[in-house]
């Protein structure tokens, strides 16, 4: 198998600190509505706050997608909120029947996951259960620079967001209250970010940025382990807010021109796999207004090409082994699809070239596992 040369530090790992777009003048691309917003560490830091400034705890329900990740329960576990799951099938629509079905009186809160960057379509919301004393929070995480994470206009009465996935900042998470929302009754102080997250996060980004200049490729030994770190000191303790330092990069960072990057590359990279037997696109359109998170696909043999993929150092993320809570004998679809699913790259790192390497290296992965894939 051929190695991406041209990008010997492999195709979508994680962002190397942008120091130029930090040195840059503000662009404001992004609106900050600070009246209704709490600006965090990270998503599940800005899922704790709020379930802290609602004042939920033990003896209180949550109501989730089957379809979901770890960080995104974690919040509800470490504060005792017991969880139960509504169905989102194979092709992750919310389903208001089921969902209401499992409505319990202790339940306070629902949360709606937009997948990958798309949203739910608003068929799907209109018959998600409406209850007083329940509120609806939707989680953009996966998708901050799509339209629908800053409509004026919500089904929610909050949103979740988070830049770090998609952008090369070290913290990021925002919490925006709904127009007409009153503030939740507890609002919790916001401590200054941590050396064990954000610290770690944006020395871990320096160094690679460091050794891609110096060497054009990655030692991963240098930074992984910090990256790794960061990760398993998310989410603990109390929450604490965003650091300014991301905040100025994302008001520094061509926010317009990475969305029609990514675009870009979801649909060259959509249309060159379109004919794949074997593989199944989860998303094949894409709708004004969608920044992907990347082209989110299908395969029976998933871990098997991964590793193919991995040592062609092509890096997609899986999305998600599913947390424990979720019973998979109860949700066969959403189990099924955790073992099936990888999100390609597309973010805007990467133009024709790498998205063509990733479909060239695709095919050759699934002719080789016996797939069909033609060389
Ligand atoms: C849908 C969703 N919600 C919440 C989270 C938690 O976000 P963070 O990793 O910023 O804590 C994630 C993280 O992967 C996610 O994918």
């Amino acid at each position: 198998m051929k190695h991406a040369g041209y990008r010997r530090e492999g195709i979508g790992s994680r962002f190397p600190l942008d120091l130029p777009a930090l040195l840059g003048p503000a662009r404001d691309e992004f609106r900050w509505r600070d009246d209704r917003c709490v600006a965090l560490e990270t998503g599940r830091a800005a899922i704790g706050w709020l379930i802290d400034a609602l004042g939920l705890g033990p003896g209180d329900r949550a109501l989730l997608p089957a379809y979901v990740c770890e960080a995104a329960v974690a919040p509800f576990r470490l504060r005792g909120v017991d969880l139960d799951f509504y169905r989102v099938g194979a092709n992750l629509v919310p389903d208001g029947e089921d969902a209401t079905s499992r409505l319990t009186p202790r339940t306070r809160l629902l949360m709606v996951v937009h997948y990958f960057g798309f949203p739910a379509s608003r068929e799907a919301l209109s018959g998600m259960p409406e209850a007083e004393n329940l509120v609806r929070l939707e989680d953009w995480v996966q998708g901050p620079l799509s339209a629908g994470a800053l409509a004026d206009e919500s089904f929610g009465d909050y949103r979740v967001l988070a830049w770090h996935k998609i952008l090369p900042v070290p913290d990021s998470g925002l919490l925006i209250r709904g127009a007409g929302v009153p503030p939740p009754p507890h609002s919790p102080p916001l401590r200054a970010p941590r050396a064990a997250f954000f610290g770690r996060r944006l020395v871990a980004k320096s160094l690679k940025a460091l050794a891609v200049k110096i060497t054009g490729g990655a030692p991963r030994g240098l930074y992984r382990p910090l990256f790794d770190a960061a990760e398993s000191a998310a989410g603990a303790g109390a929450p604490v807010r965003m650091s300014r330092f991301s905040r100025r990069l994302i008001e520094r960072l061509p926010l317009g021109a990475i969305v029609r990057r990514r675009r870009e590359n979801f649909r060259r990279l959509a249309d060159a796999l379109s004919d794949l037997p074997s593989l199944t696109l989860l998303r094949s359109d894409l709708p004004e207004g969608v920044c992907p998170l990347g082209l989110p696909v299908r395969l029976p043999d998933r871990d098997r090409v991964l590793a193919r993929l991995v040592a062609a150092r092509i890096y997609p993320p899986v999305h998600w082994a599913l947390p424990a809570e979720v019973d998979p004998a109860a949700f066969p679809e959403e189990a099924a699809l955790a073992a099936e699913e990888l999100t390609l790259p597309v973010d805007q790192r990467y133009g024709a070239e790498e998205m063509d390497f990733i479909a060239g290296q695709l095919r050759e992965a699934l002719a080789r596992e016996g797939q069909g894939g033609a060389l």
